[in-house]
């Protein structure tokens, strides 16, 4: 069976219109979600076997306030095999279902040392470092995807004025996709900085790239654990950003879970800015 029919076999009776992404430490949105139908991604064909700690590997199916959602908790990472479509399965069959909106959430190194760890930020744009894409093998013209505004300024606005409405600072950037699975040299952090780079992490960009090709549109959140290697004395490890996400978790998945909640009708009109 295909993932749609057995998505659709399990949860009969929602219609997801916004898609989640959870990266690292952001797994406590789930606990937001009423009426909730969790499938492995074992059940789903052509879905990743995510192999990281800290991502779950389950898609979620339910509301957040009363809004139908399908949470995608964990992710493949281009790390992991090389590969960078690995995420193209699960997101084409919530398109199918009816998604036209993805949030991204990801765990990130600051290159600021005014986004101290626990910050939050919204990107406004991306640099794709390694010039890898999820789309080389597609055809038509469509493959010629535009990305200027990929992460849309009307659901930044929005977030901002939940997040402002809430007292929650909200910072706003650049993300810088690094390759991994190492971290960034000292180096590599200066070279970050004087790019135009505002936060640094191992994910997100092909999801933006393929949600953009199928006409979705993106909002992302990054959860900072650290700051830049070589920017503070702290030792960088997947340990560490797994602890310093779970100490932020809490409000950060909040912040998200009334973001999402308050979307109307899961889009909030483009002039609204
Ligand atoms: N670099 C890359 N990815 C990351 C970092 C970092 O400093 N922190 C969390 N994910």
């Amino acid at each position: 069976m295909n993932a749609i029919d057995t998505i659709r076999q399990r949860a009969p009776h929602l219609q997801p219109r916004l898609a989640v992404v959870l990266g690292s430490g952001w797994g406590a949105l789930t606990e937001h979600l009423t009426d909730a139908v969790q499938i492995s991604y074992a059940e789903l064909a052509g879905f990743p076997q995510p192999g990281v700690a800290g991502h779950g590997g389950s898609l979620w199916l339910g509301h957040l306030g009363a809004q139908p959602v399908a949470v995608l908790s964990g992710r493949q990472h281009g790390y992991e095999t090389g590969a960078v479509d690995g995420m193209a399965v699960p997101l084409r069959a919530l398109q199918e279902l009816g998604c036209h909106t993805l949030v991204q959430t990801n765990a990130a190194g600051s290159l600021r040392p005014d986004m101290p760890p626990q910050s939050l930020m919204l990107l406004s744009d991306h640099l794709n470092l390694p010039q890898r894409s999820p789309l080389v093998g597609s055809s038509g013209s469509e493959r010629f995807v535009n990305m200027v505004d990929a992460y849309d300024p009307a659901l930044r606005a929005h977030a901002r004025r939940v997040a402002q409405a809430q007292g929650a600072t909200l910072f706003e950037g650049v993300y810088a996709w690094a390759f991994g699975p190492q971290f960034e040299t000292p180096a590599e952090i200066r070279m970050l900085r004087l790019l135009g780079a505002d936060a640094v992490g191992m994910s997100t960009v092909p999801e933006t790239m393929l949600a953009r090709h199928l006409g979705l549109r993106v909002l992302a959140l990054s959860f900072i654990t650290n700051l830049g290697a070589g920017m503070s004395p702290e030792k960088l490890s997947h340990a560490h950003t797994l602890q310093q996400a779970q100490i932020g978790s809490a409000s950060a998945s909040r912040l998200l879970a009334d973001i999402i909640a308050s979307l109307h009708n899961g889009v909030e009109p483009a002039n609204a800015l």
